[in-house]
């Protein structure tokens, strides 16, 4: 990037940054705890349907805002997304009501009456739509972004709901100089003009408006995952991560670099979604922000030896040769990220803390139990690849 580039990027992102006038702050009509029904987003992505099953678990009424021309093709788009997760047996379908919308259109684009209606019955909102994507530059992120968040806080302010919004610790990507003070939940985020991904900085942008409204008085509360990996019982998860494209391309190409710096906090996302529900419905929580993140970070040598533990024979070569081997073949799972392995391996994550966040997760588990993150090791690992081989992403071992 040009110092013009990077300096056009800052005026952006600074302009983007602005919370409209007419987002105002209020009282939200229940507390945390007395919420009957919630509006959820995102519910045909990833971590959006294990949410649901979560926020069922609580035994909440659901409505899942979903991108379909009628609530019938809502229901379809949500049942194929159960199935790709393994959880059609452990979902009701009919205990969920389908809101065709879209975050990015005034009022999601209902009618005014649906609208109302709407509003009328929702007590709090999860939010966890977005466009994700590591790929994109943030110029094509930015308009839904700022709309997106923009029509969820007019959504909360018309149904004087709290919102819960799933950011990301990505938001603390781009610093330089200090790797080793772990990031906890108040400490600064940014600066988004130094992020190497478009996709943190629209994260980034989302969370100061968000603050911007916490300011105001909107009972905002912002969880934050680290790179979110599979179920830990079942093993269903999303392959269109870095790790997983970098685990899944290596094992196509039968080589795996050798130092390659990659060093990732990972967490289930079963995890996830049990502390943004527990802590979500503490109002001592209201307001603040929270961190759900694996209990140490894995660097490229502990995913070598989960490789090898799970059954694949790879050979180390050095990361030229192995990048080599995943250009040659366009349909490795790893080709279209050829030119982010070069940013990732630049970029050193930082370790992050979750102190607060624990804080809030003693005893809300099953039986007054703590909810716990179960760490990633090679049990887990083996069981993430067999869902993968299962579903014909990977090759038996
Ligand atoms: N996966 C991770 O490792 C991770 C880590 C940290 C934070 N997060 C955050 O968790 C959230 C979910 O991530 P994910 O990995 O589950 O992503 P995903 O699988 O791509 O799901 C994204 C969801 O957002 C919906 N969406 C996008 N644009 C929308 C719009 N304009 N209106 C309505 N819905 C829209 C998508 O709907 P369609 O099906 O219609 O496209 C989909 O349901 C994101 O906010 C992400 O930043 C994820």
């Amino acid at each position: 990037m040009t110092s013009l580039e990077i300096e056009g990027d800052a005026t952006q992102l600074a302009q983007d940054s602005v919370l409209a006038a007419d987002v105002q702050g209020f009282t939200p009509r229940t507390t945390a705890g007395q919420a009957k029904a919630v509006l959820l987003t995102g519910a045909t992505g990833f971590l959006g349907v294990f949410l649901l099953r979560e926020l069922l678990a609580a035994d909440l009424t659901v409505y899942c805002l979903v991108r379909a021309d009628s609530e019938e093709a809502g229901r379809d788009r949500l049942r194929a997304n159960l199935e790709t997760y393994d959880l059609t047996d452990q979902i009701a379908m009919e205990r969920i009501e389908i809101v065709p919308g879209d975050i990015t259109l005034p009022r999601f684009g209902l009618a005014e009456d649906d609208y109302q209606v709407l509003s009328g019955q929702v007590d709090a909102v999860y939010h966890t739509a977005a466009k994700v994507n590591f790929l994109t530059p943030y110029k094509w992120l930015r308009k839904s972004t700022v709309s997106g968040i923009h029509e969820v806080l007019r959504f909360a302010g018309a149904s004087r709901a709290a919102l819960h919004h799933i950011s990301t610790t990505g938001v603390f990507s781009g610093q330089t100089g200090d790797n080793t003070t772990p990031r906890g939940e108040h400490h600064v985020t940014g600066p988004a003009v130094g992020m190497p991904l478009g996709y943190t900085k629209s994260k980034w942008v989302a969370e100061q408006l968000l603050a911007q409204a916490r300011d105001r008085g909107v009972p905002v509360t912002v969880h934050r995952p680290t790179q979110v990996w599979g179920d830990s019982r079942s093993g269903a998860c999303q392959r269109n991560d870095f790790v997983w494209r970098f685990v899944i391309g290596s094992i196509q190409a039968g080589v795996y670099p050798r130092n390659f710096r990659l060093k990732m906090n990972l967490v289930p996302v079963d995890y996830v979604c049990a502390a943004v529900v527990a802590v979500s419905r503490q109002d001592a929580a209201v307001g603040g922000i929270f961190h759900q993140i694996g209990p140490a970070a894995i660097d490229s040598v502990a995913i070598r030896d989960f490789i090898a533990a799970a059954g694949y024979d790879l050979k180390e070569v050095s990361v030229i040769k192995w990048l080599k081997a995943i250009s040659a073949d366009v349909s490795n799972a790893m080709f279209p990220l050829i030119r982010t392995t070069m940013l990732m391996e630049q970029e050193e994550q930082p370790p992050f803390s979750d102190e607060i966040t624990r804080g809030f997760l003693g005893g809300t588990g099953p039986d007054g139990t703590d909810v716990t993150c179960p760490a990633i090791d090679a049990a887990l690992f083996a069981t993430y690849a067999e869902f993968f081989v299962r579903r014909g992403f990977l090759p038996a071992p």
